[in-house]
Formats: C-alpha cells, sequence, structure tokens
C-alpha cells in the first residue's frame, strides 16, 4: 500500500483525539472464535484527554491517564474505560481550565503564568501493572495511583507503607514529596519480587532502587549518585546486575523552574555521545563487585527488550534510536524523519570484567524493520527468552513505526510481520498457554477506515488472526499495559 504522510498525518490526528465517554463492563461484538483458554483481563494505558479550556497540550504525551479493560471471558469480551482520576485531573475537571504545567506543556499565559509555578501535573498516562494484588497505573515522573481493578476507580497514591515518602529535606521534599517510579518495573515471575527504580534530579542526581516483595511489601530504597544528570525510561535486571543506559545529557533547571521552558524543552540529549553503561551489582556479584561504569553505543533507548546473564557477558536486547526522536515537534518528525529516527532492536553484549559493550545484529531482517514497544513472555529474572514480540512498520514506510505488530526469533533470526497499512497498533499483550503452545497477542488497533478501535487478538506463533472485538468508541493510540489471568485477579479481590 502507498501512503503518504498526509495520509498518516490525518489518522493521526484521529487518533489522537480525546476520549469523551466512559463504559463500564459493557459487552463487545466478537468476530472470530477467543479460545476459553484466554480467561482474565487485559488493562491498557494511554493519554486519553488532549486539551483543557480550549488549549491543547503541546506534548502527546502529556495528555491524561485513560485506562482501558478488556475482560476475556468464556469466549466474550466485557469493555470498561476511565480516566484515572488523580488530584490534578479532579481539580482541572472542576474549573475546566489547565491549573497545571506538564512535563511537554507550559500553562497558558506565558511567562507570568508560569513563573515559579512548580506544582507538575502527575499524567499517571504511561503504564498500568499489576502487582500483589494491586493495580497501578504508572507515570515516571512521581508516584503510581492505585486502581480498583473491577471499576478502575482511583484508590489513591500508592506510597508502599511509606517506602515511596520522599528522604530529603527543604526544597525538594516539598516540591515532590513521594518519590518517582518509573513506568518500566521488572517483575520476577519465580519470586514475585517486582523491581523498579526513580530518576531524582538534583545535586547530586540520584537513582532510587525499589524491590517490592510478592507479599506488596517495599524494602527501603537504595539510593545511587549519579556523576552527571541524565534521562531514563527503562532499566534492566538480572540476578547478577541492574544496568542503566545514561544518555549524555543537559537540563536548564533554571529556566524549567522559572516557567521560560517546560521541562521536555529543557532537555538537551546528545546522543552522537556514547551512553554510559552504568552496572550495579546485585546477589553474590554485589560482595565483591561495586559499580561499574563503561562507554556504550550513541543514541537514545526507551526500553530494553530483555535482560540475561550468559557466561562473562550481560546480554541486554535494547530498542537504540540513532537520535532522540523530538516529540516536541511531532508533526515535523512525521512530515519528515530525520536519520537516525527509526527505533532498531539490537543485541548489546556486555563484558563487565573487560570494561567493553559490543553491538550485535540480531539478524538482517530485524535489521531492516522499525521495532518498539517489545514484549515477550513472563519470566524468572534473568531468563533468557527467544522471542520478542513488539511493533514496526515496513521498512519502505516513512510513516510512524505503528503499523505491524512483530515477532522476532532470536536465535534464528526469523522476524514475521503483519502488517495494518493504515491502521495504528498497539503495544501487542502476550497471554501465554498454560497448555505449552506460545499463547496468543491482544492489541488495541485504531482502524483509520472507521475511525474506530477494535481489539485484536492473533496466535502469537504466526500472528495469524483469532478474533477480533470492536469498541464503542475510538481509543487514542496508547502506551503499556498487564495481562491479568483471572485466577490473580481473584486472589487480589479485598487485598
Ligand atoms: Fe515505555
Amino acid at each position: 500500500m502507498d501512503l503518504t504522510s498526509t495520509d498518516m498525518e490525518q489518522v493521526l490526528a484521529a487518533a489522537t483525539r480525546t476520549v469523551r465517554e466512559e463504559h463500564g463492563d459493557v459487552p463487545l461484538p466478537v468476530q472470530g472464535e477467543l479460545p476459553a483458554a484466554i480467561d482474565g483481563c487485559y488493562f491498557r494505558n494511554g493519554p486519553g484527554r488532549f486539551e483543557r479550556g480550549g488549549q491543547r497540550y503541546r506534548h502527546p504525551f502529556d495528555g491524561d491517564g485513560h485506562i482501558t479493560k478488556l475482560d476475556l471471558r468464556a469466549g466474550q469480551v466485557r469493555y470498561s474505560n476511565r480516566f484515572v482520576r488523580t488530584c490534578e485531573y479532579l481539580e482541572e475537571e472542576r474549573s475546566g481550565r489547565m491549573r497545571y504545567r506538564a512535563f511537554g506543556t507550559n500553562l497558558p499565559g506565558g511567562l507570568p503564568a508560569n513563573l515559579f509555578r512548580l506544582n507538575f501535573k502527575n499524567a499517571a498516562n504511561t503504564s498500568v501493572r499489576w502487582h500483589a494484588g494491586r493495580l497501578l497505573a504508572l507515570w515516571e515522573g512521581g508516584p503510581p495511583h492505585r486502581l480498583d481493578p473491577a471499576t478502575l476507580a482511583n484508590l489513591g497514591t500508592e506510597e508502599f507503607g511509606g517506602g515511596l515518602a520522599s528522604p530529603f529535606s527543604g526544597l525538594g521534599r516539598w516540591l515532590a514529596p513521594l518519590l518517582p517510579f518509573s513506568a518500566h518495573p521488572t517483575l520476577d515471575a519465580a519470586s514475585g519480587e517486582l523491581h523498579n527504580f526513580g530518576l531524582v534530579s538534583g545535586r547530586p542526581n540520584l537513582l532510587m532502587l525499589y524491590r517490592i516483595g510478592a507479599d506488596g511489601r517495599m524494602e527501603a530504597p537504595e539510593q545511587h549518585a549519579l556523576e552527571r544528570f541524565s534521562f531514563l525510561h527503562d532499566f534492566a535486571i538480572t540476578r547478577r546486575w541492574r544496568c542503566f543506559l545514561l544518555p549524555y545529557a543537559d537540563f536548564d533547571l533554571t529556566r524549567a523552574l522559572l516557567g521560560l521552558k517546560t521541562p521536555v524543552g529543557s532537555l538537551r540529549l546528545e546522543t552522537d555521545r556514547p551512553m554510559q553503561v552504568l552496572l550495579l551489582p546485585r546477589g553474590e556479584t554485589s560482595a565483591a563487585q561495586g559499580p561499574i561504569v563503561l562507554s556504550g553505543p550513541p543514541g537514545f533507548v526507551f526500553h530494553v527488550a530483555q535482560a540475561f546473564d550468559d557466561g562473562r557477558h550481560l546480554v541486554l536486547d535494547v530498542i537504540r534510536f540513532g537520535r532522540y526522536p523530538d516529540f516536541d515537534a511531532f508533526d515535523e518528525l512525521l512530515r519528515n524523519p530525520p536519520d537516525g529516527v527509526v527505533p532498531r532492536l539490537e543485541r548489546l553484549l556486555i563484558d563487565p570484567a573487560a570494561g567493553r559493550c559490543e553491538r550485535l545484529s540480531l539478524g538482517p531482517e530485524v535489521d531492516d524493520h522499525a521495532f518498539e514497544l517489545p514484549v515477550s513472555a513472563p519470566t524468572a529474572l534473568g531468563e533468557r527468552q527467544r522471542i520478542l514480540y513488539g511493533v514496526g512498520a515496513p521498512p519502505d514506510r516513512r510513516t510512524p513505526f505503528l503499523t505491524s505488530i512483530q515477532r522476532l526469533d532470536t536465535e534464528t533470526g526469523r522476524l514475521t510481520t503483519r502488517d495494518f497499512g493504515l491502521d495504528l497498533v498497539g503495544e501487542p499483550m502476550l497471554v501465554p498457554d498454560d497448555d505449552g503452545g506460545e499463547g496468543w497477542l491482544l492489541s488495541l488497533v485504531f482502524r483509520a477506515g472507521t475511525g474506530g478501535t477494535d481489539l485484536v487478538v492473533l496466535r502469537a506463533a504466526d500472528l495469524s488472526l483469532q478474533a477480533t472485538a470492536t469498541l464503542p468508541h475510538a481509543v487514542p493510540v496508547g502506551f503499556h499495559g498487564c495481562w491479568v489471568p483471572r485466577c490473580e485477579l481473584d486472589r487480589g479481590h479485598g487485598v
């Protein structure tokens, strides 16, 4: 299909319209056959409101968090959706205008309206995860919000029994009484522990490191001081290492705090310089080894697809951009994407003892394709995964990398793709098959033709179509989510 950037601009404009309706547990028409083995709930988060009081957010990632829930049982699908009713959201709803600065959007009214306005909105829009009987809406700049899995009602910020209380004093604590909790925690499927980090800007810049037991209790966070400011979205963890890929970045804190620029506009990433690879040892390694810093490839990594230990090496499969995509200039990014602003899946072979990081190809097919929003089966921490799934696009399509669902066999390099043309696909979520099959992939697909959204269910092994369910309204292109089997939901009830 020959697609022009104008075609795609129109589709993207339609796919980033504010959601005006909320539904509670309504049945959806299903085409095809849903296996009874798909029994549980798919939750997904993403921006759902893109303007307030006639002012559109300047950055696509500033939209208010909007949760969709697809409840699949006995071949049927029921649908619910709800905005995350944070304090900021409710306040803006009541007043009918923007009252908070966002990371990419200042308040209308220029300098006077933004000067010393240091209270930023927690958009609660990046991911939704299930752990220890809790459903959490995540946003990397602040604490999670706990949701009722039945109704999606906001039950308040999740502080993990005081674990996220700021240990700092003075201005830092006043500005942020709760620590940030990234939107990319890693679950150890063997122990039930959840690992995560938060990035605290200051002097020094700090990495906060979190571990939450299967019982939901958070240990006292660890702190690691960084040599300089950086920006992080995801991390890697194995039994031996925690690994952070730190781009060379500067942040104009004064201008951001004075309201002269947005926080995103104050960020400068030098992606032609090598990323710093920070390795923090864990387990047995930590007794004999301190932190290691070594030089990585240039560019920027939003997402880590998997990490595992292989002999002396730490292996990371990452999605690397050659250059940081300037989402502030989203239309231009779409119209004329610069070279290097295509996400590529590749392997980093890290030798901590030798202080080396080597880039490896995962095969010529995946080298030619964009790859983002990586997903794999739930595993024990650091267990190697052969199959990775994600979104992408055909090599010749100079449009967003959200029009195909892809499956990569990392051992053979074989890439299987299912292309949706002008339709925009969401993160494919794996539903494992307890009977030994590869399972199914769920994705919310925005249909260019109808302007609506479908839940598409594919067989994971070959990406063939299993079933489709049509939602009652369009859901904007979103970010991350989770699959929660019925037995987990039942266990979590009342926690
Ligand atoms: Fe992400």
